[in-house]
């Protein structure tokens, strides 16, 4: 096989060029090629200087994540870069795309970096569980400082070119159409005179002279880094590059670096990598699909739904005309997006312009024949299969042939609602999360005539927009809320069983969700969908709301609030709760935080299980992304069936058998088995 590194001569410049499309990862062919590339360089008098670049669409993305976890082979990268870092001839990583982890530790090996406008640099190795390996979090602070060094290291977001500048990591912004001449000229400047080598700078003594940055990073970011490991083994590094001379320094991420590639963690967020890209891939919708044009998108309902999913669209410059029946409904629609953007901008996260750029591309209307031009029309109204038939009925007649029309719904048959059309095969669910405009899922409902380019058409706007898409058939809450409602219904038996309702919310907290089912019922208001009859009660929420206690808003629900909205459990509902098992003849005993969680959380992968068997979801890893981008469920655990996995489906079946819960044949035959879900 021809190595994907090639060496070009351009006068005295030895130009190393990789080319290993789709993202020029560090394998083990890249790595070979590059120490041999370097090898010539170092070995031919009649080159005075070493230019790196690659071809494609990106500079080095890092090591290549599909070989960890198997037997190193050589040459390492440590290794090659340290010969490269030791040679007297310059080097320079000429950067365009995305320099990331190992790619971005590639360009602190060379002696100096030039990099196009667009090009972006980082190291997200935190975010597979782990560090980086290749001495970046070494060399990256003795040029750029530990303080400058911790959020790239800690926290992985990759900054832009201009940033980089800004802070050291790059010497030079270069033309965008001429990176490999600019590259050229600025290594024929260097020819001569002593090269600056990253290991030997000295910027990390800030970390030195303020030792406290380390835990001030900390105290910011806390919050972000609770539960996983990575960030606060990354911290580490860091500070080592300050108090550690160079080797010993390498010596210590090394270390830090091997513990973490051998964790679950680690395990677990490199699965999720693969399962958010094997997401957006649907296996009978071959990927060269043409795409139906979006430049238009319709929206019905300017509620908190509806604006969010608007925001969406025009934050990504597509053009969107919004529909509401009253005109006060529509102006306090459109108010609450203008806010919500304005909040943005006063945070610093957008700027006046962006804000004005977005709204000036909402079309506020009242008519639905303005939603006749619209490429895709979403319909986010209320909740019930007649409106909705009635809605889909009426876009029908008005909106042009070939649009997609896509429902909101949560739960609602999407088959049903495409019958009410004469396109069933361009109706689509789309099923946002709310706040719709922050929250990462999408939920793609796939009816049963739902065409192949609807679909390809709707993953690939789902990027476009900034959403992690997963698909799910048509099944009564879809994946996300089907599993959710079995997590419901045994925290709400497990409740009047004798478990008080704050250990069940904590028990979840202690998982790392962001909250327990109370919780999230007070937040979202217990009285919704109430019949408002205060002398009608038939459940625990109906006594709530009877005694007005309709959550947060109201200051008291299954909790009471003080003004910093802290929860404290409440008499009144613990009584409550006592009086309806009493009358139920429920008996009460003490339940462990061990049954709770596992109660909780062992049905949702049964019903996961079906969920696969059904051919609901194209596969396990799917519905983990459902669960981490949808509900808050911790990352770091890799999602409910990698979870599973990792415990054992022999102990998930036996958790369920003790608990006298069902388990479908499906899950038991798989443990029965030894097999696993997840690769
Ligand atoms: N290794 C192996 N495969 C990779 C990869 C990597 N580092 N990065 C991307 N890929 C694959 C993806 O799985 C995908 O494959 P598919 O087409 O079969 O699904 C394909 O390349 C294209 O990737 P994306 O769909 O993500 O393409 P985008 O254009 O949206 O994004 C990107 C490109 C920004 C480079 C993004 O892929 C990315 O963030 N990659 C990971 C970067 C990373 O985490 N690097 C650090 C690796 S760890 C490391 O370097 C350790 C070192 O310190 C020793």
């Amino acid at each position: 096989m021809p190595s994907p590194i090639r060496t070009e001569r351009r006068d005295n410049v030895l130009v190393i060029v990789s080319d290993d499309p789709p993202v020029n990862a560090l394998g083990q062919t890249v790595r070979e090629g590059l120490a041999k590339g370097i090898e010539e360089a170092l070995g031919d008098d009649s080159v005075e200087a070493v230019v790196i670049r690659c071809d494609g669409r990106t500079f080095f993305a890092g090591a290549d994540i599909t070989e960890f976890g198997k037997p190193p082979e050589g040459p390492s990268l440590p290794e090659t870069l340290d010969t490269m870092e030791a040679s007297d001839k310059p080097v320079v990583a000429a950067i365009h795309g995305t320099a990331l982890g190992g790619g971005c530790e590639v360009a602190l090996g060379c002696h100096y970096r030039v990099a196009v406008p667009s090009a972006k640099l980082g190291l997200p190795e935190v975010k597979l569980g782990l560090i980086p390996g290749a001495a970046g979090t070494q060399r990256l602070p003795r040029i750029v400082g530990a303080q400058a060094a911790l959020p790239m290291v800690a926290v992985g977001n990759p900054i832009p070119a201009s940033k980089a500048k800004s802070i050291g990591l790059i010497d030079e912004i270069v033309g965008e159409g001429s990176l490999e001449a600019d590259a050229i000229a600025f290594a024929k400047s260097k020819i001569g005179q002593p090269v600056p080598r990253s290991s030997e700078g000295n910027a990390n003594q800030d970390g030195v002279r303020n030792p406290d940055i380390f835990d001030e990073f900390r105290a910011k970011n806390g919050r972000k880094m609770r539960g996983f490991d990575a960030p606060n083994a990354a911290i580490e590094a860091v500070k080592a590059a300050g108090s550690m001379s160079y080797a010993e320094g390498v010596k210590k991420e090394r270390e830090l670096f091997t513990t973490l590639m051998s964790s679950t963690q680690s395990a677990a967020m490199r699965h999720y990598f693969f399962a958010e890209r094997a997401a957006n891939k649907i296996d009978d919708v071959p990927a060269d699909t043409a795409l139906i044009p979006v430049k238009k998108v319709g929206l019905i309902g300017a509620g908190t739904m509806g604006g969010g999913i608007a925001m969406n669209f025009l934050s990504a410059g597509i053009p969107v005309t919004m529909l509401e029946m009253k005109r006060d409904a529509l102006d306090r629609g459109t108010g609450t997006m203008r806010k919500n953007y304005e909040n943005t901008a006063e945070r610093g996260r957008m700027t006046s312009e962006q804000v004005e750029g977005a709204m000036g591309i909402l079309t506020p209307t009242l008519e639905y024949g303005d939603l006749a031009d619209c490429d895709l029309v979403i319909e986010a109204v209320y909740e019930n299969m007649d409106v909705k038939k009635e809605v889909f009925g009426k876009l029908d007649e008005v909106v042009k042939d070939g649009a997609i029309l896509a429902s909101n719904t949560s739960y609602l048959d999407i088959d049903e609602i495409a019958a009410a059309t004469g396109r069933p095969g361009y109706v689509v669910g789309l099923h946002f999360f709310s706040p719709a405009n922050i929250m990462k899922l999408l939920e793609v409902v796939r009816g049963e005539k739902t065409r192949g380019d609807v679909l390809a058409t709707v993953m690939k706007l789902s990027k476009k927009i900034g959403k992690v898409a997963a698909v799910s058939g048509v099944c009564p809450g879809f994946i996300g809320n089907r599993m959710l409602s079995k997590r419901q219904e045994q925290a709400n038996q497990l409740i009047m069983e004798g478990a008080n309702y704050w250990d069940v919310d904590d028990v979840l907290l202690d998982f790392d969700f962001p909250m327990g089912p109370f919780q999230m019922g007070d937040l979202a208001g217990i009285d919704i969908g109430w019949h408002r009859d205060p002398s009608k009660v038939t459940t625990i929420r109906e006594a709530l709301c009877a005694a007005g206690r309709f959550g947060q808003k109201a200051g008291k629900g299954y909790y009471d609030y003080d003004e910093a909205r802290q929860r404290t459990p409440s008499d009144e509902v613990k009584s409550i709760i006592a009086d309806f098992a009493t009358k139920e003849g429920t008996p009460q005993r003490n339940i462990s935080k061990d049954e709770i969680r596992e109660r909780l959380l062992y049905p949702m992968v049964d019903e996961g299980a079906k969920i696969l068997d059904e051919g609901m979801a194209q596969r396990a890893s799917d519905i983990d992304v459902v669960w981490i981008n949808g509900y808050g469920w911790p990352l770091y655990t890799g999602g409910p069936m990698f979870w599973a996995d990792t415990i054992g489906l022999d102990n998930v079946v036996a958790g369920l058998d003790k608990h006298d819960l069902s388990v479908s044949d499906y899950l038991r035959k798989k443990a029965e088995a030894g097999k696993r879900f997840t690769a």
